[in-house]
């Protein structure tokens, strides 16, 4: 007998306990035991309208949909051999007679659906001899190219309405016409321009049917490289898997949190990856040189570290030679002029604290950050909590708990004086800001991914790696601290910033230098309040929430 609000069936041979109300389909993967689905997705209804989940629950008179039954207590129920089997060969058998046999040229080839159960457990040969229905292709609108409807390979199971309907709540898709004419479509002309969250379709569409145009033919899904990250276009701090091949991002797909972006991401976010793929260009020389030289394209990838020696030109140097400089001129700094620290908030936690630190060092500083804000937050009107956020950077929060404040407008441009003292730029690439800015700063360090002209005034200009390139952590908007793993390999001498500043900081005498992103961020929690007990076992898969004094309070003030 099952304790009080749970049922135990068998499932396969398989003994399970699951609360009541729960589905046999969640409950046989409780088991270990998969259940072909299409029309089921744990984020939607379940219409049990594709058939594929047919289960034989013995005492019962017929197959039951695995998707919409609910286990009962002492329930013996048969996924494998016998009619529940023979149901799936035939429904199959039945979606392809007209579903085309283009696995070869399909990007959805590799996590198609259809394909894996065709292989697992469909008929050997097709006994179809009619030509196949020819429906056509339809484009959807939408971000970054859009979106391409490819009627032909539809099985009608309806998930991409439903999301629409129940998750951003923005009626756009219907079924029109009926039985095998049936397609998908929009109203009108109107298309999925207007919404913010429309390309999860793709994701959850089991087949090829919907289609993001920005991915058409770049890569096969099985050459992809995979890594667990955090979105970086706001400060929500959706999950993502980083999909990479020859070293450059290729897609962005939302990767399931419950407490953050459940298993969703928006359209603005799933195509802000470009900037992470910027071509690594040479410095000292070559094109970079000649663009910066007059003046176009300035923002070329740096790469190595640069020094500007006594002649005020700035030389490629190696590490050794930049860092023994620096430590140098760190250590004989008196503290006179004032330090001003500018971090951009697209920077990890580990990177920002120990560029704070530094200026902490070089004699209390003004901490700055500098970030754009859309006009509004773009809500997920179907999952509380979820939204894009105003602020279009992720770790905007972060800063805020190490004691950064906000400079500048809503583009992240202006708000900064020409300083005079020490000026320590990380990750902000100044790109408005004229040639000359910082050339009167009696010590001026940019560690950054671009040499901006503004950049080449600086005493030492330090390649530093962008989020992907590297391990870390973001604090979203609510306090959340999330880890994310690093997905591209580093162009050429580029280090995460926390390790050339945690190098800096143990040759000023200020301990021994962090030996990986988790010490750093150990780190935090010895100087920082917010962080203090946090550590990368106690964040896991799904982040922890920050010490109290960075949450949000319930009339949605920002508390620092
Ligand atoms: S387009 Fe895809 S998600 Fe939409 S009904 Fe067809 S198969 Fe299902
Ligand atoms: S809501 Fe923000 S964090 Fe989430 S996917 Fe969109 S831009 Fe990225
Ligand atoms: S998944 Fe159960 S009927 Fe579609």
């Amino acid at each position: 007998m099952a304790a009080e609000g749970t049922v135990t069936c068998t499932i396969d041979g398989i003994e399970v306990t699951v609360p009541a109300g729960t589905r046999i389909l969640e409950a046989a993967e409780h088991a270990g035991v998969g259940v072909a689905h299409y029309c089921y997705h744990p984020g939607l209804s379940a219409p049990a309208m594709c058939r594929m989940c047919l289960v034989e629950v013995e005492g019962a008179p017929k197959l039951q949909p695995a998707c919409i039954t609910h286990v009962g207590d002492g329930q013996v129920i048969r996924t494998e051999g016998g009619e529940a089997q023979e149901a799936r060969e035939g429904v199959l058998e039945f979606y392809l007679a007209n579903h085309p046999l283009d696995c070869p040229v399909c990007d959805k080839s590799g996590e198609c659906s259809l394909q894996d159960y065709v292989h697992q457990e469909g008929r050997k040969h097709g006994r179809s001899a009619e030509p196949k229905r020819v429906l056509g292709q339809d484009f959807f609108g939408g971000e970054s190219g859009g979106i391409v409807y490819d009627g032909d390979r539809c099985i009608m199971c309806t998930r991409c309405v439903r999301f629409m309907r129940e998750v951003p709540q923005d009626d756009l898709l219907c079924v029109v016409q009926r039985g095998n004419r049936s397609v998908i479509d929009t109203f009108f002309e109107q298309g999925l321009d207007e919404s913010g969250w429309a390309h999860n379709i793709i994701d959850i569409c089991p087949v090829g049917a919907l289609l993001a145009k920005d991915f058409h033919h770049k890569a096969r899904v099985w050459d992809l490289d995979r890594a667990p990250s955090i979105c970086s276009g706001c400060s929500q701090g959706c999950n993502v898997h980083v999909d990479v091949r020859d070293n450059a991002v290729q897609r962005l797909r939302p990767r399931e949190n419950p407490e953050v972006n459940a298993y969703w991401m928006c359209d603005h976010g799933r195509y802000d990856y470009e900037w992470l793929n910027r071509a690594p260009s040479t410095v000292g020389g070559g094109a970079a040189e000649s663009a910066l030289a007059s003046g176009d394209g300035a923002a070329r990838r740096l790469d190595a570290p640069m020094v500007r020696g006594a002649d005020g030109e700035q030389a490629e140097t190696d590490w050794r030679e930049a860092i023994l400089a620096l430590v140098d001129r760190v250590s004989r700094h008196d503290g006179r002029g004032g330090v001003t620290a500018l971090v951009s908030a697209r920077q990890s936690n580990e990177d920002a604290g120990l560029a704070g630190r530094l200026a902490d060092v070089l004699g209390g500083a003004r901490k700055l950050y500098r970030s754009a804000r859309a006009d509004a937050e773009v809500p997920c009107v179907g999952v509380p909590g979820l939204a894009r956020r105003r602020d279009l950077a992720p770790n905007v929060r972060g800063l805020e708990a190490l004691g950064f404040e906000r400079a500048g407008d809503d583009d992240g441009a202006g708000g900064l004086d020409r300083a005079g003292g020490v000026l320590v730029v990380l990750g902000d690439d100044l790109a408005d800001l004229p040639a000359d800015f910082g050339a009167g700063a009696d010590l001026f360090v940019y560690l950054g991914h671009t040499l901006t002209p503004a950049a080449r005034a600086a005493h030492f200009a330090l390649p530093v790696t962008t989020f992907a390139e590297q391990d870390g952590t973001f604090t979203n908007h609510e306090g959340r601290v999330q880890r994310f793993w690093a997905a591209l390999q580093a162009p050429a001498q580029a280090r995460p910033a926390w390790q050339v500043l945690g190098v800096v900081l143990a040759g000023a005498e200020d301990g021994s230098a962090p030996a990986s992103a988790a010490d750093a961020f150990l780190r935090l929690g010895e100087w920082h309040a917010p962080y203090r007990g946090l550590s990368y076992e106690v964040l896991g898969a799904f982040g922890a929430l920050a010490n109290a004094s960075v949450r949000v309070t319930p009339d949605g003030a920002e508390v620092g």
